[in-house]
Parts: structure tokens; C-alpha cells; sequence
């Protein structure tokens, strides 16, 4: 069965590697379903991470997430959030180059903090994010899906 996973191509990658990350969603065979390109705001960036707030690196995840553009996606394939997970990498880019070394993460990422994409972890947080950043869209998918 199709799954769907929010990704997002966050402002460290928007400065020069967007081109080549689309290029490989879709060498990945993902379908973009729906994309956004939007500057968020501190209030936005807060609920995104919520689940995070308690982190001693909240504040600093906030602004550079406000920092300029991320390219919102919703991503269609099958096993989609696990898929989205592997091309990615570990969250840190350190262990990503030791560990995964094709992964975006560790061909782009910077840090543990500007490490370049964000995927979803589990497909009840896809169906929250999704609908967080992009609102009702299960009418569209299902047009898509026909
Ligand atoms: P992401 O997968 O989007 O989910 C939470 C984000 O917090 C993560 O990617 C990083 O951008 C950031 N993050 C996670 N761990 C750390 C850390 N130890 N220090 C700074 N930022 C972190």
C-alpha cells in the first residue's frame, strides 16, 4: 500500500543543494504529492517541533529553522516513511558519513543542528505534520491515487 511522509528541505540546504535533493526523491521513485516553499515563522517553527521543546537545543533548532526558506513535501510510496528515513541518514552527519555514507545527510549536512532534510518518524506523525503544514488534503491524494 502507498504511504505518505513529510520531508522537508530545511534553510542549510535551500543555500545550494536543493536541486540535487529533488533530483534524488526522484531517482528514489517518490512522488511528490505536494510541495510548499515557505519561510516559516518562530510560532510555526515551535509547534512543528513540539515534541522537542523540552530540548536543550530547542531555541537554537527555532532559529535556524526561521533562518530563510525550507521546501515543504509530501512524499507517495510505498514504505514511504522508512524510505524517506534510510535516504536521509542519521540525524547526526558524523555518523551518517561512517554509517551511510550515500545518505543526504552525510554528503550535505553541516551538524547535528543544520543536518539539511527532516522526515517524518512514524506515519502517525506524517498524518500530523502533513495536515500541520499543508491542512486538509486527504481530497487531493485521493484524486492523485485514482
Ligand atoms: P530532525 O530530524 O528534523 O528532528 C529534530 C531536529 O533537531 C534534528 O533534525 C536536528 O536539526 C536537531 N537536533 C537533533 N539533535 C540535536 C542536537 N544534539 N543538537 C542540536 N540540534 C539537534
Amino acid at each position: 500500500p502507498q504511504e505518505q511522509t513529510l520531508a522537508v528541505i530545511k534553510p542549510d540546504a535551500m543555500e545550494g543543494h536543493k536541486e540535487e535533493i529533488l533530483g534524488e526523491i526522484s531517482k528514489g521513485g517518490f512522488t511528490i504529492s505536494h510541495l510548499k516553499e515557505t519561510v516559516l515563522t518562530r510560532e510555526m517553527a515551535e509547534e512543528f517541533y513540539r515534541e522537542h521543546r523540552e530540548k536543550p537545543f530547542f531555541s537554537q533548532l527555532v532559529d535556524f529553522m526561521c533562518r530563510g526558506p525550507c521546501l515543504m513535501l509530501v512524499l507517495t510510496k510505498e514504505n514511504a516513511v522508512e524510505e524517506w528515513r534510510a535516504m536521509m541518514g542519521p540525524t547526526d552527519p558524523e555518523k551518517a558519513r561512517e554509517t551511510a555514507p550515500q545518505s543526504l545527510r552525510a554528503r550535505f549536512a553541516k551538524d547535528v543542528l543544520e543536518n539539511t532534510v527532516h522526515g517524518s518518524s512514524d506515519q502517525q506523525h506524517a498524518a500530523e505534520k502533513i495536515h500541520f503544514i499543508f491542512g486538509d488534503i486527504s481530497a487531493d491524494s485521493d484524486v492523485l491515487n485514482e
